[in-house]
């Protein structure tokens, strides 16, 4: 995710910029710069390190700039791409963290006006805009162009010849850190704890103006007070924004990590990959291969795609495809990878490529090794993604294949529609189970008393299983498995006892009967059971030992609801237990050995 860092006061303000850049590495980034209004705007920007960028920088004579770390979304990390971003004149400096949804329409508009574009942003359409409404009045000018944005933003403006620094938000955070005769602004409070811990957050349509000696925030069109805030947290935990773990931090961002991604399929002028290219091989089947959690995605997938687009799917461990599949190499096929830098992945897309078929990544990395090798990549806004167990990543991937199902199904317009609007609901749903973590929190305490744990789920909801046992075993280090719950009774219930529960997620879908007479055979055994059920479904708690209650869905977006609650059950038990959640044992976040 961005980091964004506004300073003015009566000290240089090229150091202070580059040190809070520096904090904010954290939330990882591939190119970063400064502005500094002196005579003229000066502007620094690479695909560097802070570190390199600061090596590289002449002495800028300036107290008042703006800096930013950029963790890439629209266009590749490089120098022209890298904020801040200028106006036609480069009197107008501007850092953005966020995404606009119409920059492709607004960038067309303003080209056939005269303004000129040197990057691929999406960002570079907001100091063009500014222009634009520029008469004199920074503000207003700044207010114009926010009409016209769709999508979410925290941007700073620094403009020369205005002696301050103008910030607004919708829908991405940003501090106002208040300093004795100088001021800053922030994406987030790591940036600016060195210099002071007394802030104000800014809220949804805020627009602030600081000078070095006065902070001024207008909500709504009139001027409105912002509580004042003293953080006591250490930088560490800022890192976190308080969150005791990086994990935790990332499950609850998921509500805006669907609206993020949903926000940027939904509005695309363009399809969002071009289906025809692997579907037109002879051959009508797809082929989606990937690794660890991101397999789960792909298997959750299969289910998606066989559904809504009618076509048969195979999901294969990329690690395994590597070895035989020698009949499927011809087809065309989906790589799924949140760092895009999975060695079996890497290997799998180059091996099918050779053998002549093609490939549309998923990734999170824009730039990442498997976006250069694919034919075509459909990015998943989840941002970075720092705690090495996948939660938020795995989420945006069922996004980008529920949008590439729906954009090339052949469903009826009013199933489409709801589907649709059931995709937009989703934010709120996943806030519910965010909402209801005490609940889940029980579950977890419960559970992290045993050695062994079994999940069990059907249909699309099998994945889930998979995944939810996968969380529990790398974080929590207690001994689950997944299965496919009518397969426990060929074999897995040998080890079924009251030493080993099981959790079972009973959708309300076809596999409902089914569902049921599975979890009577595992009370029948002794087994404890806890099932995760949908609202409305709180009668099964007669069947079971206890129920965690999860918002009710379409059926087909089940494992996302599902696979939320259970990420939270393995935090919780991993806490429970004492574990290193963040870096569990013997793991890596990006798995680059084969
Ligand atoms: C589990 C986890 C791993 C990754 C796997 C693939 O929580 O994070 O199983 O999902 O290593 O990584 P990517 O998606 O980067 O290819």
């Amino acid at each position: 995710m961005c980091g964004i860092i506004g300073y003015i006061g009566q000290r240089q303000a090229q150091p202070i910029l580059l040190s809070s850049l520096s904090r904010l590495e954290y939330r990882g980034y591939d190119s970063c710069g400064i502005a500094v209004a002196s005579s003229g705007l000066e502007v620094y920007k690479d695909a560097v390190r802070v570190e390199a960028l600061a090596k590289v920088l002449l002495q800028l004579d300036g107290t008042a700039g703006v800096g930013h770390t950029r963790w890439a979304t629209h266009g590749e990390p490089s120098q022209v791409n890298a904020h801040p971003h200028c106006d036609c004149n480069g009197n107008i400096a501007v850092v953005h963290n966020g995404v606009i949804n119409n920059f492709q329409k607004l960038k067309q508009q303003l080209i056939s006006e005269g303004h000129s574009f040197v990057s691929e942003t999406d960002t570079e359409v907001i100091p063009h805009l500014i222009e634009k409404y520029y008469d004199g009045n920074l503000e207003k000018a700044i207010e114009a162009a926010l009409l016209d944005i769709e999508g979410s933003y925290a941007i700073i403006v620094l403009m020369v010849g205005e002696p301050k620094l103008v910030a607004a938000r919708r829908d991405s955070p940003l501090i106002i850190g208040i300093g004795d005769r100088e001021n800053f602004i922030a994406s987030d409070v790591p940036a600016i704890l060195d210099y002071t811990n007394r802030v104000i957050y800014l809220e949804d349509g805020d627009i602030g103006v600081i000078t070095a000696d006065s902070i001024k925030v207008r909500g709504e069109g009139t001027e409105v007070k912002r509580k004042q805030h003293r953080i006591s947290w250490s930088i560490e935990d800022a890192q976190k924004a308080g969150y005791e773990h990086f994990m935790l931090k990332e499950i609850h961002e998921q509500p805006k990590v669907i609206r993020d991604t949903l926000g940027r399929y939904l509005s695309a002028t363009e399809p969002v990959a071009d289906w025809a290219m692997i579907t037109d091989t002879g051959l009508e089947n797809i082929l989606i291969l990937a690794c660890g959690t991101s397999y789960n995605a792909a298997l959750v997938g299969k289910y998606i795609l066989e559904e809504l687009v009618g076509i048969p799917v195979r999901a294969e461990l990329a690690s395994e495809f590597n070895y035989y599949g020698q009949a499927l190499a011809r087809t065309g096929a989906i790589a799924i990878t949140q760092s895009g830098e999975t060695a079996d992945t890497l290997k799998a897309i180059k091996r099918l490529k050779g053998l002549g078929g093609k490939v549309v990544a998923i990734a999170n990395v824009v730039g990442s090794t498997a976006s250069r090798i694919a034919d075509q990549t459909v990015y998943t806004l989840a941002g970075p993604e720092i705690s090495v167990a996948a939660t938020k990543s795995f989420t945006a991937q069922l996004m980008a294949l529920y949008w590439l199902a729906l954009s090339h199904s052949k469903l009826d317009i009013s199933r489409r529609d709801g589907l649709i609007t059931g995709l937009r609901r989703l934010p709120g749903k996943v806030q519910q189970v965010l909402d209801s973590e005490d609940e889940i929190k029980e579950g977890a305490e419960y559970l992290s008393k045993y050695k062994d744990v079994f999940f069990i789920g059907r249909g699309i909801n099998f994945p889930v299983a998979l995944e939810g046992a996968l969380k529990l075993k790398e974080i929590s280090y207690i001994h689950a498995e997944g299965y496919a719950a009518g397969e426990l009774k060929h074999g897995p219930f040998a080890l079924l006892s009251s030493d080993t529960p099981v959790i079972a997620i009973v959708a309300q879908d076809n596999t409902y009967e089914a569902m049921l007479t599975n979890i009577k055979e595992v009370k029948a055994r002794g087994s404890p059971v806890v099932a995760l059920a949908g609202e409305g479904n709180e009668a099964i708690g007669e069947l079971v030992d206890s129920v965690i209650i999860v918002p009710q869905v379409d059926a087909i977006f089940s494992p996302v609801v599902n696979t939320v609650a259970l990420q939270l059950l393995a935090y919780y038990a991993a806490r429970f237990r004492g574990c290193s959640i963040d870096f569990p044992r013997n793991l890596a976040k990006s798995v680059t050995v084969e």
